[in-house]
């Protein structure tokens, strides 16, 4: 079955919608197998958003996700990857469609609510970063 990294960031915790985000993720029929709120420190940061390493939001991204507990999880579905991604909405949540995740609940990019893996590559990556002791 295929899993995906899910983060609630610091701005969802914030705002108290844990709870309104793993409702919609259970709603859709996908299923939580692992969940944490941790607060990342600026290493595990930087490995998670490598890919962002040259851009010039990066630093603020890392400030940005590094602010507040987080709530990590793992999510498990069918096709689950391209399914949390279309709960989550596109980027940047003005553009995000209404009924998703960021067209719901966010304004600006940075503080977007949500991350998800954006390929079965990634998600065993991310997976690895904030689960070592998953199977
Ligand atoms: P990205 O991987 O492009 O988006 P997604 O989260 O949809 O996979 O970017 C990672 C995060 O970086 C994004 O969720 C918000 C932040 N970000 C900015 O702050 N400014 C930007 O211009 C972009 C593209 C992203
Ligand atoms: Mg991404």
């Amino acid at each position: 079955m295929e899993r995906t990294l899910v983060l609630i960031k610091p701005d969802g915790v914030r705002r108290n919608i844990i709870g309104d985000v793993i409702s919609r993720i259970e709603r859709k029929g996908l299923k939580i197998v692992a969940l944490e709120l941790r607060t990342l420190d600026a290493d595990t940061a930087k490995t998670h958003y490598e890919e962002h390493a040259a851009r010039p939001f990066f630093p603020s991204l890392v400030e940005f996700i590094t602010g507040g507990p987080l709530v990590a999880m793992v999510v498990e579905g069918e096709r689950s990857v391209e399914a949390f991604r279309a709960l989550a909405g596109a980027t940047d949540p003005v553009a995000a469609s209404p009924g998703t995740i960021r067209g719901d609940f966010a304004l600006e990019v940075q503080a977007n609510i949500v991350h998800g893996s954006d390929s079965t590559y990634s998600a065993e990556r991310e997976i690895k970063l904030f689960f070592p002791d998953l199977g």
